[in-house]
């Protein structure tokens, strides 16, 4: 995978191109906002103002970071051009099948990736999935992106409700339960800024935690938690009757449907 095609340069395709540039890679981008554009200056980056037949063939690699109701008016500017040629679409929602069907072409090589917000920190904790690639070029694309985070390719295109769910709400929830312990520790009398310097190590022991000790979470929590003490107090409220557990789990299910539901007004049929 060489030279690389950037359709939209937003909030997330901005981030993409960054990490690409920094990567070396030569990036065309196509961007109809000006106000952005005028603020790209990089000798690896060629803003083009539409899709000619000589810029696709110096690129083997297109990726969409449009909106979604902005994709079908792009796919069909590409029509039976792109054979060899890898999409990667960003788009969340939108089924691989309503992108090869606007393309109108069924073997058409297609990357479905579903990052979040920490992408710009390259710990995004990123899903994809593929149609019609083979090992070695999923194995080329986990490199060229590997600047991104941590990657699940997913068996099933469906499982991205889920993962949508999950890690592309997931930094909202954390950030809630952060905003929970910090408004309780000022109506305890720390200050904001120290509140917040303190749960960020908080955070960041715990990060260390799980990424040493992955398989022990119950036994740290004992550990902490000693008989007759403070903690198993709180913990006590917190476990009980899996209140916590089961509002995550419908919280989780909620967002899971709301996905599906979004899917669905994205499909389109050609
Ligand atoms: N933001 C995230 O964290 C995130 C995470 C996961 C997935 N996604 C997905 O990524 C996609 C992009 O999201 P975003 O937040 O980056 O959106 P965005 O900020 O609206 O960026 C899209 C950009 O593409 C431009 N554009 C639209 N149509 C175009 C065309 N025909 N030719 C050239 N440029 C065009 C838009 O210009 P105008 O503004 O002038 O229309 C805009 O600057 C979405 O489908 C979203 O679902 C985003």
């Amino acid at each position: 995978m060489n030279n690389i095609l950037l359709v939209g340069c937003g909030n997330l395709g901005k981030i993409v191109l960054d990490g690409l540039l920094l990567e070396n890679k030569k990036v065309y981008l196509l961007e109809k906002n000006k106000n952005i554009t005028q603020k790209i200056n990089h000798k690896n980056c060629i803003i083009i103002k539409k899709i000619e037949d000589q810029v696709l063939e110096k690129i083997s690699i297109i990726l969409l970071c449009v909106k979604p109701n902005q994709t079908k008016e792009i796919l069909t500017k590409f029509h039976k051009k792109t054979k060899n040629k890898v999409f990667v679409s960003f788009v969340a929602g939108m089924q691989i099948s309503s992108i090869s069907s606007c393309l109108k072409n069924k073997k058409q090589k297609i990357i479905r990736i579903m990052p979040n917000i920490f992408i710009q920190f390259n710990k995004s904790s990123s899903a994809i999935f593929s149609k019609n690639l083979t090992s070695n070029e999923k194995y080329k694309f986990e490199e060229l992106f590997s600047f991104f985070g941590y990657f699940v390719w997913l068996k099933n295109e469906n499982d991205f409700d889920y993962f949508t769910a999950m890690f592309g709400g997931g930094p909202a929830y954390f950030l809630y339960i952060m905003s929970c312990f910090n408004e309780i520790s000022k109506k305890n009398k720390i200050k904001e800024k120290d509140s917040i310097n303190l749960l960020v190590k908080l955070l960041e022991g715990t990060c260390e935690i799980l990424k040493k000790h992955p398989k022990n979470l119950n036994l740290f929590i004992n550990k902490v938690t000693s008989k007759g003490g403070t903690t198993e107090e709180a913990m006590k409220i917190l476990k009980e009757k899996k209140i916590i557990f089961n509002k995550f789990n419908t919280a989780l299910k909620n967002a899971k449907n709301k996905s599906i539901i979004l899917a669905k007004s994205f499909k389109f049929n050609i």
